[in-house]
């Protein structure tokens, strides 16, 4: 009798991406026709919709993470504050509950809470960051991007959390593509000759990711 036994290795080094990352994929499959790619609430759907979709950049930011997980879900009716229309969540807003994993809902909200958050908007694209990441990066800032990779035993090193989003909020994207290029302090390499411009985006938008 022969077997064949089909494994999926995760790739040497790869590291887990962040759950914003993941939130992000599931958000474009499953919420931009309604909220918009931004979730700023102008999908391609909106138009057609008695209720409008909510602008998620601006009510997420006060609601808890167990309420957004009830709206979301659709798990029993939910009662919101704050609203100007009504405070029942109406039925336009789909339920979810079959559809998404509890670890999918929570990736999402990881999301939101990135999108409702973050003053700089997403440059170039975080898939093809997260490789580049894994190559050249996170030897030294660590998988998760808290500065803590296996480069910074050997010598005094020290780069910023990159998982902190109140530290990430003061820096711009364009000051983070300028470190990328030219090098920062004496350990942070140069990678202009290396990496094109379109991928430092990339990796600036994969680094934001990190801080959710
Ligand atoms: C068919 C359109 C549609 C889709 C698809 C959709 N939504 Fe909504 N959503 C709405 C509408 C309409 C509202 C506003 C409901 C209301 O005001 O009663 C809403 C409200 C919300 C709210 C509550 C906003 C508040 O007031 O705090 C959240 C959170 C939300 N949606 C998240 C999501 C997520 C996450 C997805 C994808 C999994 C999604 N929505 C998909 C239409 C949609
Ligand atoms: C050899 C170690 C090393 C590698 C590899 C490395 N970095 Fe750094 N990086 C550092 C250190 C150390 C700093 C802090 C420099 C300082 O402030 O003096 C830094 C700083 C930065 C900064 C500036 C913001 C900050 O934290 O001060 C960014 C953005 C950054 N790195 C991104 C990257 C990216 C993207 C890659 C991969 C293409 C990368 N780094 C690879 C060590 C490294």
């Amino acid at each position: 009798m022969a077997f064949i036994v089909l494994m999926t290795l995760p790739h040497r080094g790869m590291a887990e991406p962040p759950s914003s990352y993941d939130g992000r994929l599931l958000f474009m499959t499953y919420c931009m026709i309604c909220h918009g790619q931004d979730g700023r609430g102008n999908g391609p759907l909106a138009r057609k919709m008695d209720v409008e979709p909510a602008d998620l950049t601006v009510t997420v930011r006060v609601r808890s993470d167990i309420a957004l997980k009830g709206i979301i879900s659709g798990r029993g009716r939910q009662l919101v504050s704050g609203r100007d229309r009504h405070n029942l969540i109406s039925d336009s807003m789909p339920e979810w509950k079959d559809i998404l994993s509890d670890p999918e809902v929570e990736s999402l909200i990881a999301y939101l809470k990135f999108v409702s958050t973050s003053k700089h908007p997403l440059m170039g694209n975080p898939e093809v960051g997260r490789d580049l990441y894994t190559r050249y990066c996170q030897a030294c800032h660590g998988e998760e991007g808290e500065g803590d990779g296996v480069m910074t035993s050997l010598i005094d090193m020290d780069p910023m959390d990159h998982s902190n989003p109140l530290q990430m909020n003061k820096i711009s994207n364009l000051e983070m593509v300028r470190s990328i290029k030219n090098g920062k302090g004496n350990y942070m390499p140069p990678w202009k000759e290396i990496i094109s411009e379109g991928e430092i985006e990339a990796l600036v938008s994969y680094i934001r990711l990190l801080s959710n």
